[in-house]
């Protein structure tokens, strides 16, 4: 299924982008272990957070509408000798005869929807999860770049390296603040021995939510008990927040 914006080159080096950001995966382990499962991470990309879940102990599964990051986290099960069944589907639009206790989105792939999108998300989760089940997303605003409002042209977001490969990730942004909405146009530039090997462009809308906003909304799709956590990692930063809600 296409995604221009999770595509092979993206896929290929999405961890080593994220590398050194592991307390959402820690902390999801640490709170879901004693959890009743099943667990269904929707937009689980290559299983950044769902290989340590599983690694944990959870009975979890992945959803994702890009094949080239769930071929990712399909290679990574293997080599870690683990497995678990791995759904190609919109999570706008996504049928499964499985009930899960519990539904995830992490690292704020919520965002990635637009509104229709991100309702159609919120009412068709709780299809998915049994009476009594749990929806958890964490969610960031991106103040700093909210603050800049647009670059001037490209900047270069992530310069990162594997082994004789070298990713260059040139960011280029404005915000609709009246949308809540950053518009970002991203530039792939991949080098193998020092020469370009491949370029692509895709662009990203990040939709933020402020938090009364989001809890609106779910009670507005059927969702009970929507709160905040502060014991999210990322909440006493200021950087990110985490929610959950009850079907
Ligand atoms: C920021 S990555 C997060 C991956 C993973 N959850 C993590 O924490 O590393 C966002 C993921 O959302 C997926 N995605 C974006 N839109 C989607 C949609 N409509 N349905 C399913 N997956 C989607 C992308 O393919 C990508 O794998």
């Amino acid at each position: 299924m296409a995604n221009p914006g999770y595509d092979s080159l993206v896929a290929r080096f999405y961890d080593a982008f994220l590398e050194g950001r592991s307390d959402d995966a820690a902390w999801f382990v640490d709170y879901f272990k004693d959890k009743e499962g099943p667990l269904l991470e929707l937009a689980a990309g290559t299983g950044r957070i769902l290989v340590p879940l599983l690694r944990g102990g959870v009975d979890a599964e992945g959803l994702d509408n890009s094949a080239e990051m769930l071929a990712v986290a399909a290679a990574k099960l293997r080599a870690a000798g683990l497995s678990c069944a791995l759904h190609e589907m919109d999570m706008t639009d996504c049928r499964l005869d499985r009930k899960y206790a519990q539904v995830l989105v992490a690292c704020g792939s919520f965002m990635l929807l637009d509104d229709e999108g991100a309702r159609r998300c919120l009412i068709g989760a709780r299809d998915l999860l049994r009476e009594g089940g749990q929806l958890v997303l964490d969610l960031f605003i991106p103040w700093d770049d909210i603050r800049r409002g647009r670059t001037e042209g490209f900047l270069v977001a992530r310069d990162v390296g594997m082994g004789e490969e070298r990713c260059l990730v040139h960011e280029s942004f404005e915000h609709v603040v009246a949308d809540q909405v950053k518009r970002g146009v991203y530039k792939y530039e991949r080098y193998v021995g020092g020469a370009l090997a491949e370029t692509r462009v895709s662009n990203l809308d990040l939709r933020w939510y402020h938090e009364a906003e989001i809890l609106a909304l779910l009670r507005d799709c059927g969702w009970r008990d929507a709160r905040v956590r502060t014991d999210w990692p990322g909440y006493a930063r200021n950087e990110s927040f985490m929610v959950t809600a009850a079907r």
